[in-house]
């Protein structure tokens, strides 16, 4: 079975509630229909309702079973603004502004989760990812034991006897521009924790480098030694090990050769890229080079799960995304 119809079919088994803000999105809305027809999530749309229902009987879409939210008339719209400005009014937000932000289906939305009324969110189909996350960073917030939010892939990659048959967790591919040392290590431990909660997957991680174990000499390796030293002290149970470069952490004869004795070296299948150049481009790279199934960014660190979606995503992207989601809530 492919990974995302086994994440699919645990998300049935214990079903969540996701908003999907970008309401009257024409793929939202045929996404909304297929995920509440095979029972993946519960779905609340959010927007204009009158475009709403317009949209969906112009692309003959069954809105049964799914709810609508219109923040500028929803009855909490007064009590989220209020909230939403004791939150930020240090940061110099104003009462009037907080207001008008919370008309934001995605300020709304996520507000709605802090306050418990629904599980996660899915949004980006129209959106930047900028424009996504921040209502997220900015209500949501980090999870307790970590300050970084990161994105993370699944990658599938096919004929592979590397990783866990192929199946790796690739991070951070979408987020943290230059993280620091202490981000990397937040983006490691996250990714562990993805890994089990999705995959189940025991994370064997390799803080990826141009450098093996001081084979060469440069500031931005310091920063993946110094970043491996932080995880192994605040997760001394998990097996990580760096620096590494990826030929080490992926081939055996390599990473025995280079790192003898490593519990992860020759057989990671956690891949933690040292900034975001290097995660992008190198998911990508696998993605197309390989023909790899890239499923995510999955967003990890969020105290609840927030997902972003491509801009170019497909109804089954978004299907998919949240299934990630409703399974991220469990
Ligand atoms: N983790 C935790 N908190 C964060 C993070 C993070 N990674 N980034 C920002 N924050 C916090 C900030 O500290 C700030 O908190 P505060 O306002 O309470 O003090 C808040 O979030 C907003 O921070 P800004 O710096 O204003 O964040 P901004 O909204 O400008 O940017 C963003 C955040 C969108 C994540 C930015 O870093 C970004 O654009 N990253 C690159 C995204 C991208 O283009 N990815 C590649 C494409 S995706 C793909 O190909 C799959």
């Amino acid at each position: 079975m492919a990974v995302i119809d086994v994440i699919k079919a645990r998300a049935k088994a214990n079903k969540k509630h996701v908003l999907l803000p970008e309401g009257s999105e024409p793929r939202t809305l045929k996404a909304s229909e297929i995920i509440v027809r095979e029972g993946i999530a519960d779905i609340t749309l959010l927007g204009n309702e009158q475009e709403i229902r317009e949209k969906a009987k112009e692309l003959g879409v069954n809105l049964n079973g799914i709810s609508i939210i219109d923040p500028e008339t929803h009855k909490s719209l007064k009590e989220y603004s209020e909230q939403f400005y004791e939150m930020r009014k240090a940061k110099g937000l104003s009462l009037e502004e907080a207001h008008k932000q919370m008309k934001n289906p995605l300020f709304f939305a996520c507000m709605h989760i802090k306050n418990g009324l629904a599980d996660g969110m899915v949004a980006g189909a129209i959106n930047t990812t900028g424009n996504t996350l921040r209502p997220g960073l900015q209500i949501i917030k980090t999870t307790k034991n970590a300050n970084t939010v990161s994105g993370c892939f699944i990658m599938e990659v096919p004929n592979c006897e590397y990783g866990e048959n192929g199946v790796f967790l690739f991070a951070d591919c979408a987020i943290t521009p230059d993280p620091t040392a202490e981000q990397l290590a937040d983006i490691a431990i996250a990714s562990a924790q993805t890994a089990k909660s999705l995959l189940g997957m025991e994370a064997r991680i390799a803080m990826l480098s141009f450098s093996t174990k001081g084979s060469a000499k440069h500031d931005n390796v310091d920063k993946v030694v110094q970043a491996t030293e932080l995880v192994k002290q605040r997760a001394p149970e998990l097996m990580v090990d760096g620096e590494l470069q990826a030929d080490a952490a992926l081939v055996e004869s390599v990473g025995q050769l280079k790192s003898p004795g490593s519990p992860v070296a020759g057989k990671a299948n956690i891949l933690v890229f040292p900034d975001l150049q290097a995660g992008n481009i190198g998911y990508k790279l696998v993605q197309r080079l390989a023909k790899a199934e890239a499923i995510g960014p999955i967003c990890q660190g969020f105290a609840k799960p927030i997902n972003d979606l491509s801009r170019g995503c497909s109804v089954e992207d978004i299907v998919s995304v949240v299934a990630i989601t409703a399974l991220q809530a469990q």
